[in-house]
C-alpha cells in the first residue's frame, strides 16, 4: 500500500526531434529534444485504482515506466510514501508492473513461472544472538550501502557542475534543476548516514523464502485468480486470458506496494477482455492496493478507474471521476474522447437576450435556450454580444421532435437496444449522431426536427478550446 506524488514531472528523449530533410529531399539524422510527459503532476492515494487513457503516444506508457523506475526522471520529482525517490533503483521501489506482452518465461511452468521472482528474492527476518534475543547494533552493512549510494551521489554532483557551465542556454534550466535535485538526495542520504551511524537498529539476515511458504504465495495467488489447474502447464498451452492471470500471479506473490498495469488486455478479444476488466476490478477490491492501469480504450477507463487521468501529446488534460469526466468535461479534446458515440460538436454564434442565449447555426438556424436550464456560462460571454464558440452535445441528449432545427436524416443504424440516426443540417454539413432509444419509421432522405437537452450542453472556447461553463446551473 503506498501513495505516490508526482511534481512537475518531465520526460525528454534527447536528440529524436522530427527528422529534417536536406535538399535532395533525404531525411537526415533526427535531431533536437522530444518532450513525451510535460509537467505531470498529480497525488495518487493509497488503494487508489488510477486510470492513465488517452491516444497512441501521449506519454501514458513513459510516465508508467518512469514510476517504476525503468525510465530515468527527466525532470520533476517523485515520491512514494513520501519518499523520493527518482534515483531508486526500480527493484528497490517495491512496484510490480505488468505488461500487455505477458513476458511469461516459455520453458517454465505457470507455477515456475510465478514463483520465478520468489525464489530469486531474499527477505528480512530480524538477526537473534545464541539466547533468541534480536540483536540491536549500529547497522554497518547499510551503512556501507548509504556511503556507496552517498558515493554516487558526489560523482554526479561533480557532473553536473560540467554540464551547468558548458551546456547550451536553452538547457540550462533542465541541468539547473537536475543540480538541485541532486543536492537534495544528497541532503537526505546524509541525514541517513548520520541517523544509523549513530543509533542502533534492529539487523536482519537476508534470506530466501523456504519452499513452503513460497508454495503458500503461488497457491493464494492461484486460488484468487482461478488458476489452480493450470499450475502444471507451459504458457504455449494456455490462452490469452489466462496467460495474463499468470502474469498477474507473478506480480501479485510479491506483495508490491503499487501495481502498474500497461495496457495488460489488449492482447485478448472482446469478450474474454470484459470478464478480465471485471476481474481486475475485483483483485483491486481483494488486495486493496494502489493500482496505476494504462490503457487507451476509454471504456475501460470509465468502468475501472476511480479516477481517470486523461492524456494529450504528453500533457495531462483532466484527472477526475469517470462520471464527472462525461458530465462535466473540462475541454473538448475530454469531451471528445470519453463517450461513445463521440460528443456533437458545432461552430456557433451565442448571444444573450434577456432571459435567454440565442443560439445560431452555421446555416443560418436560431435556437434560444432559457439560461436558467443551462449550465453557468462565464460572464464574459453573457454580455449581450455576439460570441462565437463551440457547442457540444452527446447524441443520446438529441431528440427527435416536432420543433426545433431542422434537418435531414442520412444513415439510420438500428443497434437494438438503440438506434443511431446520422442527420446533416445543411447538404455540406458534417454528420450528427443522434441517439434514441426506440425504433421509429424514419427512412434516410426524411427531414426531421432534432432538438437539444438544454441540461446536457456544453460550451467551450472557440480558441482555447477550454469549457466556459461551471458544475452548476443558474445563469445570472
Ligand atoms: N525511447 C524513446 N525514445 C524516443 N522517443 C520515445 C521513446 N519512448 C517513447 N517515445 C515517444 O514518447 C511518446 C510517448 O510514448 P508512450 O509510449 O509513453 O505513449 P503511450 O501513450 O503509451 O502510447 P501507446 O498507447 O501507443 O502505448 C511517443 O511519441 C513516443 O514515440
Ligand atoms: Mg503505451
Amino acid at each position: 500500500m503506498a501513495n505516490l506524488l508526482l511534481r512537475h514531472v518531465y520526460k525528454i528523449y534527447h536528440g529524436v526531434g522530427k527528422a529534417k530533410k536536406n535538399a535532395k529531399g533525404e531525411a537526415k539524422k533526427r535531431s533536437g529534444d522530444f518532450v513525451a510527459v510535460k509537467d505531470f503532476n498529480m497525488e495518487i492515494n493509497d488503494g487508489e485504482f488510477i486510470v492513465f487513457v488517452g491516444p497512441s503516444g501521449c506519454g501514458k506508457s513513459t510516465t508508467l515506466r518512469m514510476i517504476a523506475g525503468l525510465e530515468e526522471i527527466s525532470g520533476g520529482e517523485l515520491y512514494i510514501d513520501g519518499r523520493l525517490v527518482n534515483d531508486v533503483d526500480a527493484k528497490d521501489r517495491d512496484i510490480a508492473m505488468v505488461f500487455q506482452s505477458y513476458a511469461l518465461y516459455p520453458h517454465l511452468s505457470a507455477y515456475d513461472n510465478i514463483a520465478f521472482g520468489l525464489k530469486m528474492r531474499k527477505i528480512p527476518v530480524p538477526k537473534v544472538d545464541k539466547d533468541g534475543k534480536e540483536v540491536i547494533a549500529i547497522d554497518e552493512k547499510k551503512i556501507a550501502k548509504i556511503e556507496k549510494d552517498l558515493k554516487k551521489l558526489y560523482k554526479q554532483r561533480d557532473a553536473l557542475v560540467k554540464d551547468v557551465a558548458r551546456c547550451e542556454e536553452k538547457d540550462l534550466a533542465y541541468y539547473t534543476e537536475k543540480q538541485a535535485l541532486n543536492e537534495r538526495h544528497i541532503a537526505d542520504t546524509e541525514k541517513d548516514l548520520e541517523y544509523y551511524k549513530s543509533t542502533p537498529v534492529q539487523l536482519y539476515d537476508y534470506v530466501h523464502m523456504t519452499k513452503k511458504e513460497i508454495d503458500e504465495k503461488v497457491n493464494w495467488a492461484a486460488e484468487i485468480l482461478g488458476i489452480e489447474e493450470l499450475l502444471d502447464s507451459k504458457p504455449s498451452e494456455m490462452s490469452g486470458g489466462q496467460r495474463q492471470r499468470i502474469a498477474l500471479g507473478r506480480a501479485m506473490v510479491r506483495g508490491p506496494k503499487v501495481f502498474l498495469l500497461d495496457e495488460p488486455l489488449s492482447n485478448l478479444d472482446a469478450k474474454l477482455r470484459t470478464a478480465m476488466r471485471a476481474e481486475i476490478v475485483k483483485l483491486h477490491n481483494q488486495l486493496k492496493t494502489t493500482f496505476i492501469y494504462v490503457t487507451h480504450d476509454q471504456i475501460e477507463a470509465m468502468t475501472m478507474g476511480t479516477r481517470i487521468v486523461v492524456m494529450k501529446l504528453g500533457v495531462i488534460q483532466q484527472i477526475d471521476t469517470p462520471t464527472n469526466l462525461f458530465d462535466y468535461p473540462e475541454n473538448k479534446f475530454v469531451a471528445g474522447f470519453i463517450g461513445t458515440p463521440q460528443m456533437n460538436f458545432f461552430d456557433v454564434d451565442i448571444k444573450r437576450v434577456g432571459d435567454k442565449l440565442n443560439v445560431k447555426f452555421v446555416d443560418g438556424q436560431t435556437v434560444d435556450f432559457a439560461l436558467s436550464e443551462l449550465r453557468t456560462i462565464e460572464a464574459k460571454y453573457l454580455d449581450g454580444k455576439v460570441h462565437s464558440v463551440c457547442l457540444g452535445v452527446r447524441g443520446e441528449n438529441i431528440k427527435i421532435g416536432n420543433s426545433g432545427i431542422q434537418a435531414e436524416l442520412t444513415i439510420k443504424e438500428v443497434l437494438g437496444n438503440t438506434t443511431q440516426l446520422f442527420v446533416r443540417l445543411t447538404e455540406k454539413g458534417n454528420d450528427i449522431i443522434v441517439s434514441v432509444p426506440e425504433r421509429n419509421d424514419l427512412i434516410p432522405g426524411d427531414k426531421v426536427h432534432i432538438e437539444f437537452a438544454p441540461k446536457f450542453i456544453h460550451l467551450f472556447d472557440k480558441e482555447t478550446e477550454l469549457s466556459i461553463m461551471s458544475r452548476e446551473y443558474g445563469n445570472k
